[in-house]
C-alpha cells in the first residue's frame, strides 16, 4: 500500500543515491526541497518531487506546509541498564567529577553491580520503554552497547537483551560488545583484558561491533589493540570510545583497526584530524555528555573545516548523558558547536547512520531507502528545530 505526503513545506535531508556519508563542505549541501511531496510503499521511499510535478495515487497525508526529515539515527547509546544513578547526580552537583565518582566505586561499576542482581527479563523490561521513548522522539535506528556486565555471564545477558529489543521493535537496532568498558570487579586489569579477549567468540554470535573505552584510567592503547584484534578474528568491526578524558591515542588505534567510528573526541589535536583523513572512520561526537558533565564540546567545526565528516549521537546512559533526545543533540550541535542546521541534520541522520553501518538503507531522503520519516506540525522549518529547541514538533513518525 502506497502513502503520499503532500504539501510539504520543507523536505530536508535529500541525498543522491549511493552517497553513504558526507564530509567537509558537503555536509552543508544536504538538500532541501520546498513545497514537495514524497511517496513510499511497503516501507520504502519510491519518489519525491516538487508539488508542481504530479504525484502517484495512494493514501494521502496533507503536511499542511510542515517539515519532513529522515528519522534520527543514534549511533552510540548505552540504554540497556538497570537501576538509576541519581545518587551520583547529587555527588556531581556537590562538585565531584566523573573520574572522582568512578574512582570511589561509583560510575560504570555501580551500574554493573545493579545489573548483576537484575534478571534478564527485568533488564529487558527496564530497557524497552527507553527504546519506545526515543522512537516517539523520532529515532529510527539505534546502536546499543553492552558494558555494564563486566563478566562473561552478565555481558552475554546484556547482548541477549539487546537482541530481544531488536526483535520487539520496528526500528533498526545494532548491537556492540563493550566488555572493555571498565575492569570488572574481582579481576586484575590484565586478567580482565584477557577475559574480554576470551569472551569474543561468544559475544560475536550476538553483537555486530566491538568497542573499548580507550581512555585515561580505563584501557590503554595496547589493551585496545589486543581486544580489537580478537574482535577482527571474529568478524567484529570496531566502534570505540576515545579521547573523552584525555588525548588517549584511541583515535589512532581505532583508525588502524578500521573502526567504523571513533566516538567522544572532546580532547583532540591536529594529530587526530590527520589520523582520520582518508580513513573510513566516522568521527562521532556526543554533545549530550559534554552538556551533562560540563566538559569541553568536541571540535566539530574544526573537523568539518579540515574536510572530515562528523556524526552526532546521544550517548544515552545513566552516568554521563541520561537523555536519548536526538533533537536536543542536534540543537546542542548548533548552539554549542556552531554547526548550521543543515550540517547538524546531516550529523544526526546520514553520518550517524554511516557510523552504525546502516547508511545504505537509512539516514536520508533517497529513493530505495527505508521510509523512516518524521513529519512535523505545520509551521516548522529545519532552522526552527534547533532554535525552538524544546517546543514539541512531531506530528507523526513512520518507522
Ligand atoms: O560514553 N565513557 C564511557 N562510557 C559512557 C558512560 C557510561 C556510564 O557512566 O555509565 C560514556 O560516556
Ligand atoms: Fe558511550
Amino acid at each position: 500500500m502506497r502513502t503520499v505526503i503532500v504539501n510539504i513545506g520543507e523536505l530536508a535531508g535529500v541525498v543522491p543515491e549511493g552517497v553513504l556519508r558526507k564530509t567537509g563542505a558537503g555536509m552543508g549541501e544536504t538538500g532541501i526541497l520546498h513545497d514537495a511531496w514524497i511517496s513510499f510503499s511497503d516501507g520504502i521511499i519510491e519518489d519525491f518531487a516538487p508539488m508542481s510535478t504530479p504525484h502517484p495515487s495512494g493514501e494521502t497525508v496533507d503536511a499542511e506546509g510542515g517539515l519532513v526529515i529522515p528519522a534520527f539515527c543514534d549511533s552510540h547509546t548505552h540504554l540497556v541498564y538497570a537501576g538509576s544513578r541519581d545518587g551520583e547526580f547529587l555527588d556531581k552537583l556537590s562538585g565531584l567529577s566523573y573520574e572522582e565518582i568512578a574512582a570511589r566505586g561509583g560510575g560504570i561499576l555501580n551500574s554493573s553491580d545493579i545489573l548483576h542482581r537484575c534478571s534478564e527479563d527485568d533488564l529487558f523490561a527496564a530497557s524497552l520503554p527507553r527504546v519506545r521513548e526515543i522512537m516517539d522522539k523520532g529515532t529510527g535506528a539505534v546502536e546499543i552497547k553492552s558494558g555494564y556486565g563486566l563478566n562473561p555471564q552478565d555481558e552475554l545477558k546484556m547482548l541477549r537483551v539487546i537482541r530481544r529489543i531488536r526483535e520487539a521493535v520496528p526500528i533498526t537496532v545494532k548491537s556492540t560488545f563493550l566488555g572493555a568498558h571498565a575492569v570488572g570487579r574481582g579481576y586484575s586489569h590484565e586478567e580482565y583484558v584477557r577475559t574480554v579477549v576470551e569472551m569474543m567468540p561468544r559475544a560475536a554470535e550476538l553483537a555486530d561491533y566491538v568497542d573499548v573505552f580507550c581512555d585515561k584510567g580505563f584501557f590503554t592503547v595496547e589493551d585496545t589493540a589486543a581486544i580489537l584484534e580478537a574482535g577482527a578474528r571474529c568478524g567484529l568491526r570496531p566502534k570505540i570510545h576515545a579521547n573523552e578524558l584525555d588525548v588517549s591515542g584511541g583515535v589512532q588505534v581505532g583508525v588502524h583497526y578500521g573502526a567504523l567510528s571513533v566516538d567522544h573526541l572532546e580532547r583532540t589535536t591536529e594529530a587526530e584530524i590527520e589520523a582520520l583523513r582518508d580513513s573510513g572512520t566516522m568521527p562521532t561526537m556526543l554533545p549530550g555528555s559534554s552538556f551533562f558533565l560540563g566538559i569541553p564540546y568536541a571540535n566539530a567545526k574544526g573537523f568539518i573545516r579540515a574536510g572530515l565528516g562528523v556524526a552526532l549521537a546521544s550517548d544515552y546512559n545513566p552516568g554521563s548523558s541520561p537523555s536519548g533526545d536526538m533533537r536536543f543533540v542536534m540543537a546542542l550541535g548548533c548552539i554549542k558547536m556552531r554547526l548550521t542546521p543543515i550540517e547538524a541534520l546531516c550529523a544526526v541522520t546520514l553520518n550517524s547512520a554511516y557510523a552504525m553501518g546502516v547508511s545504505d538503507s537509512m539516514g536520508s531522503i533517497t529513493r530505495g531507502k527505508r521510509a523512516s520519516l518524521i513529519l512535523s506540525d505545520p509551521g516548522w522549518t529545519l532552522t526552527k528545530l534547533p532554535y525552538l529547541y524544546q517546543t514539541p514538533f512531531i506530528r507523526s513518525v513512520w518507522h
